[in-house]
């Protein structure tokens, strides 16, 4: 018999210090870096950011998501026979973010120590991420390899910003989101479609890294946001294309897009070469911003949790992010 994947369950989880486009335009007033909520509202949809605490790490934005969709599932941690993490800002440089929550989740109680033993790793696709991660785990479960997995997207992108630059540090935002997805007799996951092209590695990057005891280079974002824009828009319209020819479906058969939430005028203008109206679309941008990896799964809990996803509808799933990397995933929930 063939054997899918199906996601049996989601969470999410925005960490409380939330900051409006006013608290931010005052925030950065007092450094001297102009902008507006007019501007930023009006080129980005942005409303409002989550930014984690100090000491509130990545590992414990995805530990609440996960408990959340693991409750939604019906699931306890020692179910989960695989984790991975999609984040490209870890708890440290090793080991992997997904060992540090695997071990939060062990300490639950004495039953869920049972986790201990499931693989457990890091998947680095920065905003791409959680579609790389989804692809992961449904090959593993297709495969015979695991039967439960916990994928989860978690990020303080906030540590990473230059609040001097407001062409980026108004963009984005730290949070989480998590699904529980399982092995299945009928699917789940249709088809999914991810690629990388390095030569953009420029394009959007964090340039520092450790040396010897030191941060070389810039370990602050940059990004030529017009050039993303730019490629963003075409490469999420192919790799949704693919999916779907992959799937043997077409635009129309697609009830909600799920797109990686950065910009809105890149998620109309990719409803719109799917021609899919905005109704079809699930929108969380305004709320948290750019939260990278983050920001699918995150926009994938609001839809079911909201009742604007039912069970059985035909989702698809795509983001872009550096590297680049790009994807995406068709499923039915
Ligand atoms: O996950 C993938 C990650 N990245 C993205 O999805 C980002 C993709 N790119 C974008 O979303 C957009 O390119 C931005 C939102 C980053 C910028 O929007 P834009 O419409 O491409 O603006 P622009 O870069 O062309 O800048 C227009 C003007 C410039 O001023 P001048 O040269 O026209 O006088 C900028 O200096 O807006 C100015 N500007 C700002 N003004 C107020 C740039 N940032 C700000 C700001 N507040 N925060």
């Amino acid at each position: 018999m063939t054997r899918y994947s199906r996601i049996t369950g989601t969470g999410s989880f925005l960490p409380p210090q939330c900051l409006t486009n006013a608290d931010l335009v005052a925030q950065l007033a007092k450094d001297g870096v102009e902008t507006s909520d007019e501007w930023i509202v009006e080129r980005t949809g942005i409303r409002a950011r989550h930014f984690a605490d100090a000491g509130m790490f990545s590992s414990d934005l995805g530990f609440e998501a996960a408990k959340k969709a693991l409750a939604s599932a019906g699931r306890r941690p020692e179910d989960i026979d695989l984790i991975i993490v999609a984040t490209s800002t870890p708890d440290m440089v090793f080991p992997s973010t997904a060992c540090i929550l695997q071990h939060k989740l062990a300490q639950i109680d004495a039953a869920a120590a049972g986790i201990a033993g499931a693989p457990a790793f890091d998947v680095q696709a920065v905003c791409s991420g959680f579609i790389y991660a989804l692809t992961v785990a449904d090959a593993m479960i297709r495969a015979g390899s695991a039967k439960r997995a916990l994928v989860i997207g978690a990020e303080v992108f906030s540590r990473l910003l230059d609040f001097k630059d407001r062409t980026t540090c108004v963009l984005f935002g730290d949070g989480a989101g998590a699904v529980v997805l399982e092995a299945s007799e009928t699917p789940g996951i249709l088809a999914s479609d991810i690629h990388a092209d390095g030569k953009h590695v420029g394009m959007l990057c964090v340039p520092g890294h450790v040396q010897n005891g030191h941060i070389l280079g810039d370990p602050l974002l940059k990004m030529d946001g017009q050039a993303v824009f730019k490629l963003a828009v075409g490469l999420l319209e192919g790799a949704a294309r693919a999916a779907l020819q992959k799937a043997n479906l077409q635009d129309s058969d697609i009830d909600w897009l799920i797109p990686h939430q950065a910009n809105i005028r890149i998620i109309q203008s990719t409803a719109k070469k799917l021609k899919l109206p905005m109704e079809k679309v699930v929108l969380t941008v305004h709320h948290h911003g750019n939260t990278s990896a983050a920001s699918i799964p995150l926009a994938l809990d609001v839809g079911v949790r909201s009742g604007q996803i039912k069970p059985e509808q035909t989702l698809m799933l795509e983001g872009v992010g550096g590297g680049f990397t790009w994807g995406a995933v068709l499923l039915k929930l």
